[in-house]
């Protein structure tokens, strides 16, 4: 792989055509950001008048991050739905154009359903729902593959006011067991089997796994995908095709407040279990469709490839909500980036004639390591944009995808989020940023990142320091579901009256962000986010472990690899085929894409004389920098680090 050398100023220009087609020019975005700046109230107001609203807000903004008076409340008192956002109001003038193109795993096919269909559909699983009890307010647990029934499942419980909670596929049924008891969920939609790189994943065995430790879940909704023959427990489950038969096509969206919930999606943080992350229905959709405006310049009726699964927020906003409310032919793939060839992503965009493309990271690396030949062979015409989410990118490949992908024609879109802000908050703009290579640029109108050092004292000019907001945006998280006192303790306290996202970032000279990573115990494997603890729980739940201390490593395609110490039990031995099963053992208590990339034994982890494991020491190992394992002194026994040092394990 051919390493180009990046400095921070190597700055690609704003192509001089998109500067004269785009919404939102430099001048544009200058003027947005001083609007917003001076008159709060009105800009978001405007911004707001997006959506239909069939009552409308008095009121945009009404927020405190301050603990005596904690409140984030958007458009509060206005009444929308959000299904009729995304579909019933494109209907009149947009009944027969494709609003979701379903590309399968198999590359021979693919299926399309129109706006006029997708209402017809979510309209009948919306009805469905509502005759399996379901009501505004409950949580329903969405475990689907990439298939148009999962997008078709989420906006049929906006349209009744349910709350769903979409656990990716490739969690085991432990995972997707823990998170239907954290909602309180009593059912569950899903499918016979879902279908990834020419396996298949046995969803519905999971989920009879998962409800074995859920008996509060009395209905599970069946859709058929593989048509594989699988158990059905009588009275409890029922296929979608069936039951789908029994209802009409239509139905009455609920008017809902603003700051009704729409979903909750797990997360994963430093501490804990997962975290259930609360977005509201005016805000949240009023921020992931603006934001595909903007960011993606996106017009309706463009076709628009966002790859991530709808299991995570990336799927939420940028595959389903963003896109459907404005308009747009969205991509929904059910694969993965190379099967059955390195070429595939590229076959699709010149299939469906994709516009903008939008991937993370770590796909590209990995499909950069099959050089350029698989993307050289396609056209790849018809992209104009192309965009990448969820971890840092490294400047060879964010090279590679504009030279070789883009045939630098196209502008690279940076975008910087989290679950917690519901969609981007911080992305180049396409006609008015010159873009850095690495560097999510800056800040969209009326977000307000703020670098503080470790006592949360702000920093200035060109700096690196914790990445915090000072000011909330429409899509920001509302609560931890189920504990409002765990959102502030995690979010607002580190920094008082502060939101501290746990990134950290440099700003250089030009006012440029460029973000360096977690600063707290997750981890980002595959752009997939994990908490350090997760997988040490899931280790030390094995009857062999006495204890467990996972960190992270720089990995040359997944951005980081997972590394676990592990002490043993006493009697146990520590021998190669335990190390195996260890993997295998984390692979399923968590998901396939948690499996660890390294098992070392440890004789002892290195603890301070309070018993605090000093992780600092051990991402140090994992990263081979052992000339700078800085001062051991104050371990309880500094010996245990020589151990670890000569026994440290390649991947
Ligand atoms: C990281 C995914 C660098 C970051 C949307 C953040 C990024 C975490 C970028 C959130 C980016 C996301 N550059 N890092 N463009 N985008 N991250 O909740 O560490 O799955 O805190 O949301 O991913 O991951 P999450």
């Amino acid at each position: 792989m051919e390493c180009a050398q990046v400095s921070d100023s190597e700055v690609f220009p704003v192509p001089e055509a998109w500067a004269k087609r785009a919404l939102m020019d430099a001048a544009g975005f200058e003027a947005a950001t001083r609007r917003v700046d001076q008159d709060p109230e009105g800009y978001w107001t405007e911004v707001a008048q997006r959506l239909d609203w069939m009552q409308p807000f008095t009121q945009a903004k009404d927020v405190s991050f301050h603990r005596e008076d904690f409140h984030i409340r958007w458009f509060a008192d206005g009444v929308l739905n959000v299904s009729v956002n995304c579909i019933d109001r494109h209907l009149p003038e947009r009944r027969d154009q494709v609003a979701i193109i379903w590309e399968s795993d198999d590359p021979e096919v693919y299926d399309t359903v129109t706006y006029g269909q997708l209402h017809a559909e979510v309209c009948r699983m919306a009805n469905v729902l509502k005759a399996r009890g379901v009501r505004k307010g409950d949580r329903v647990t969405i475990y689907l593959p990439m298939i148009p029934a999962a997008a078709v499942a989420m906006l049929a419980c906006a349209r009744i006011g349910a709350v769903h909670s979409v656990v990716f596929g490739g969690f085991s049924p432990d995972s997707l067991a823990g998170r239907i008891q954290d909602c309180d969920s009593r059912i569950v939609i899903t499918a016979d089997e879902g279908v990834r790189g020419g396996k298949t994943v046995p969803l519905k065995l999971n989920v009879d796994e998962a409800l074995k430790d859920c008996p509060g879940v009395e209905d599970v909704i069946v859709v058929r995908r593989t048509q594989a023959d699988v158990p059905m427990t009588p009275g409890r489950d029922a296929y979608y095709s069936e039951l789908k038969k029994t209802v009409s096509d239509t139905c009455d969206p609920e008017p809902m407040n603003a700051e009704d919930p729409l979903f909750i999606l797990y997360t994963s943080g430093s501490t804990g279990k997962p975290k259930g992350v609360l977005h509201t229905t005016g805000g949240y959709l009023t921020w992931a469709a603006h934001t595909h405006e903007l960011v993606f310049d996106y017009r309706p009726g463009e076709v628009f490839w966002c790859t991530a699964d709808i299991g995570w927020v990336t799927g939420h906003s940028y595959v389903v909500y963003g896109p459907l409310a404005n308009a747009a032919t969205t991509v929904m793939f059910e694969g993965v980036p190379n099967y059955p060839t390195a070429s595939r992503f590229w076959e699709v965009c010149d299939k469906h004639k994709v516009e903008i493309f939008y991937t993370a990271p770590t796909a590209i690396r990995a499909l950069m390591r099959d050089g350029d030949g698989p993307v050289a062979r396609t056209s790849r015409k018809s992209l104009r944009l192309l965009g990448t989410v969820g971890e840092p990118i490294n400047p060879e490949a964010w090279l590679w995808y504009h030279r070789v992908v883009g045939e630098e024609r196209c502008p690279i879109v940076d975008t910087w989020w989290q679950t917690e802000t519901g969609a981007c908050l911080m992305s180049p703009l396409p006609g008015a940023t010159p873009l850095k290579p690495g560097s999510c640029a800056k800040p969209l109108p009326g977000i307000m990142p703020q670098l503080v050092d470790a006592d949360g004292k702000e920093l200035f000019g060109a700096i690196s320091g914790n990445l915090c907001l000072t000011d909330s945006w429409p899509g920001q998280m509302r609560t931890v579901y189920g504990d409002h006192e765990r959102f502030i303790t995690t979010y607002f306290t580190t920094y008082p009256g502060k939101y501290f996202t746990g990134d950290g970032a440099r700003r250089d000279a030009d006012g440029y962000y460029w973000i360096t990573g977690r600063v707290d115990d997750v981890i980002n494997v595959s752009g997939h986010r994990l908490g350090t603890a997760e997988i040490e729980s899931a280790l030390v739940a094995n009857e062999h472990v006495a204890e467990a201390a996972v960190v992270g490593y720089p990995h040359p395609v997944k951005g980081q690899g997972i590394y676990c110490f592990v002490t043993l039990k006493a009697d146990v031995a520590p021998t190669d085929i335990l190390q195996a099963e260890l993997k295998g053992w984390v692979r399923r208590e968590i998901g396939p894409f948690a499996a660890p990339d390294v098992v070392q034994f440890a004789p002892g982890l290195p603890k301070t004389r309070s018993g605090k494991i000093m992780r600092r020491i051990l991402r140090k190992i994992a990263e081979d920098d052992l000339t700078n394992l800085g001062d051991t002194s104050t371990l309880a026994d500094p010996s245990v680090v020589d151990d670890l040092v000569n026994n440290r394990v390649t991947a």
